[in-house]
Parts: structure tokens; C-alpha cells; sequence
């Protein structure tokens, strides 16, 4: 064999490897404050819980817990998923609509895998995620972007972008998006499912961070307005666990029996033993409470990193107020380059991630992520600190 790359199938030359798993290697060392990565709190973990869930599985079903399982998932599980959803929405979801996946990540490429072909139109929020960016590029889309604005993307472009490209697919994250903390109004959401219903396209609403509210109050989701045009993607990483690698795909019965095709390829069905310890722990423990303090661990996360953004970052920096979720976005003065700025910070020994990767056109330059989930209120006054002064040098030269 000569060359390996010559053999590569075309579809993965162009996508890139994660550049936050990247950054995340040099802010591994633990010297370095890092508002980099998007991992949780592990203080909120449940580990008692999640043990006394393990034994108690293992006890109660043995053998069975052990075995293969059905590709749809367990079904308890997907009982209890399709009541929340009924519970907090009466969105009429069945156990049938819910498809347990390997996080929701692996809802996002099995999504991919169903509708997405060479040249298809996705359009994706400017910024958007990065993993869905990811995901959705191995199956070579053409990517169109709609800017993302405090209250959600505007529906007069919407409506223009509609109207002049055959869009298949809109992918959005609308509760405290990842990367920007940005939430859509309930007066976006209705417009964006108006301007959708009137086009034969499918909206996939990822929620990963919706039960990490710490203020305002809950908005619907677009299903209410769109239902089968809508597919929910949702997951218990930032809810529970994330190495579970639990999460769900919600949608109609057409584009169930495709996704549940797409997974027997992928990999037979998700793990089983993790489904029933989940179950278990969300059945037999107070959730409510769980949850209750993961948003207040988050909230004091949250406020101490806009407490010390306000009193440090120079004038002419703006940034958003996030109402849950774990992310801030901040937008430097237009001369001031993100990747200048992290050079500069990494000498610091502060991480965070530069906007560009979350612009599928290029632009995002000036801007940066910033996760507060994963430092402590004194980490995040010292990194913030040492951020400000990185900036007014930038801004200095
Ligand atoms: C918007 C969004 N979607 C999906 C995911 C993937 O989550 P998981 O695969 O752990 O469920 C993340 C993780 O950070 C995310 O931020």
C-alpha cells in the first residue's frame, strides 16, 4: 500500500477534527483556568445515587440487565421521557416517539444519516453548535447561516432564506444555546414556527440545557406549534451523567422507523445496564431536588462570572446574560482578533474557546465562548481578571 489518504472516502476530507477537543488537550494541564470545555459540574453528580441505581439493577434483574436489547431503547425509559414531555407541554408524545441514542449527539448524526445527502441545504444558527456542525458535515451539506440575536434568529431573514433556498433541514438549539447562552422569545418561537410551517423542511430543536433554567420562565417548544415537522433531540448529560452517553431522538413514526434503520447500522442499540441505572435513579430518587441544585450550583457559577465581566472587561466588550445552560458569549471591539486574545491568554494560563469554529461562513473573529459550569466562583474571578488585562493590551497595541 502506498498512501492510506488516497483510500479516505471523500465525505470526511474536508471535516475538521473538534477544535475544542484541541483546546481542551492544552487546558487538561491543571495549571490552566479553563473556560474552554462544556463539561459539568461534577460536584452535582449523583454518585451515591448513581451506585445505590447500579446495585439495585444488578440485584433486581441480574442476567437480564446484562444482556443485548432492543434498538428502540428500554422501554420504561422512554415512558417516563414521553410523559415529561406530556407533562410539561401536552405535546402527545408515546413511548413509540422516543429512540434512546448514544447521547444526543448520536441523534444529531442518525438525523444526519436520514435526510442529509451530498449539497443538501441545512441552515444552522450563526453561531451554532459545533457538534452539530460536525455531524451533519460528514454527509456534505451546504451549510446556510442565520445570525443568531439576543432573542433568537430573526424571522424576516428566516423567511427570506426560505423562500430562495430549498432547505431541508433547520437545526437550532433554543434555550441557552450552545455556543452563545442565547434563548428565543416566545414571540421568536411563534413567528420561526410560522414561517417554517408554510415549507416542506424538518426543524430539529436540540435541548440538552432546558431544565437548567436559573431565571426567567420556561418556553415552549417548537413541537407545540410544529408537531411532526419538529424533531426533539434531548439527553440526560447535564441532567444526570454524561459518560452514560444517554440521550434521545423524539419524532413521528416515518422518521422513527428511518432512524431506528440508521442505529441498527451504527451500533445495535445503546447501552442497556445505563438505561435501567438511569431509570432507576430518576424514579426512585428526588429529581426534582437534583435538578433544583444543579441549577443553583449553576446560577452561582453563572453570577460570578458576569459579576467579575462587569467589573473587569474593558468598555466597548459586550456579552451575553444567559438564563441557564452553561455558556457566555462575549464580542470583543471589531479590531481585537479572539485568537490573538487566547494566545495571549494560554501565556496566562486562562482557556476559553475562540467564536470562528461556530461560524460555518468564517466570521465570529472577534468573538469568544466562555463556560462557567466547569470553574469555581474564585477560579472564575482570577481567570476573568487575567482575560480583562489580555484584552485592554490587545486593545492598547
Ligand atoms: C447543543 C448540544 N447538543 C448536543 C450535545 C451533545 O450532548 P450529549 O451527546 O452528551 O447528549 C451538546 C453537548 O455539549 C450540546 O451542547
Amino acid at each position: 500500500m502506498e498512501n492510506v489518504t488516497d483510500l479516505f472516502a471523500p465525505r470526511l476530507l474536508k471535516v475538521q477534527k473538534s477544535f475544542i477537543r484541541e483546546i481542551l488537550k492544552v487546558a487538561a494541564n491543571p495549571e490552566i483556568i479553563s473556560f474552554a470545555g462544556g463539561l459539568p459540574n461534577p460536584d452535582v453528580f449523583p454518585v451515591r445515587e448513581i451506585q445505590i441505581s447500579c446495585d439495585e439493577v444488578l440485584r433486581r434483574d441480574g442476567y437480564e440487565a446484562l444482556q443485548y436489547s432492543t434498538t428502540e431503547g428500554y422501554l420504561p425509559l422512554r415512558e417516563y421521557i414521553a410523559a415529561e414531555y406530556n407533562a410539561g407541554y401536552d405535546l402527545h408524545i408515546k413511548p413509540e416517539n422516543i429512540l434512546i441514542t448514544n447521547g444526543s449527539q448520536q441523534g444529531l448524526d442518525l438525523i444526519s444519516k436520514v435526510f442529509i445527502d451530498k449539497d443538501d441545504k441545512v441552515l444552522i444558527e450563526k453561531p451554532g453548535y459545533l457538534g452539530a456542525i460536525q455531524a451533519l458535515s460528514i454527509y456534505q451539506p451546504e451549510f446556510i447561516g442565520i445570525t443568531l440575536n439576543n432573542d433568537g434568529v430573526a424571522p424576516q431573514e428566516l423567511a427570506e432564506i426560505l423562500n430562495n433556498n430549498a432547505i431541508k433541514l433547520f437545526y437550532t438549539v433554543p434555550n441557552f444555546q450552545n455556543p452563545s447562552g442565547v434563548t428565543y422569545s416566545y414571540n421568536v418561537r411563534e413567528k420561526v414556527a410560522a414561517q417554517v410551517a408554510k415549507h416542506n423542511i424538518i426543524l430539529v430543536e436540540d435541548n440538552p440545557y432546558g431544565a437548567l433554567r436559573f431565571s426567567g420562565s420556561d418556553q415552549p417548544p417548537f413541537r407545540k406549534w410544529l408537531g411532526p415537522q419538529s424533531i426533539m433531540l434531548g439527553t440526560f448529560s447535564k441532567t444526570v451523567v454524561p459518560s452514560f452517553r444517554l440521550g434521545w431522538i423524539c419524532a413521528d413514526h416515518d422518521i422513527m422507523e428511518k432512524a431506528l434503520v440508521a442505529k441498527q447500522g451504527a451500533d445495535l442499540h445503546t447501552n442497556y445496564f445505563c438505561q435501567k441505572v438511569v431509570h432507576y435513579f430518576l424514579t426512585h430518587f428526588d429529581m426534582q431536588a437534583h435538578i433544583e441544585k444543579t441549577k443553583q450550583a449553576y446560577k452561582k457559577q453563572c453570577d460570578a462570572m458576569i459579576g467579575a465581566i462587569e467589573n473587569y472587561f474593558p468598555k466597548g466588550v459586550t456579552f451575553t446574560k444567559p438564563e441557564g445552560g452553561m455558556f457566555i458569549w462575549v464580542t470583543l471591539p471589531r479590531k481585537i482578533p479572539s485568537l490573538k486574545l487566547l494566545e495571549l491568554a494560554l501565556q496566562d494560563k486562562v482557556a476559553f474557546v475562540p467564536g470562528n469554529p461556530f461560524y460555518i461562513d468564517g466570521g465570529g473573529g472577534n468573538s469568544l465562548r466562555l463556560n462557567y459550569s466547569n470553574s469555581n466562583p474564585d477560579q472564575i474571578e482570577i481567570g476573568i481578571k487575567k482575560l480583562a488585562l489580555a484584552m485592554k493590551k490587545l486593545m492598547e497595541e
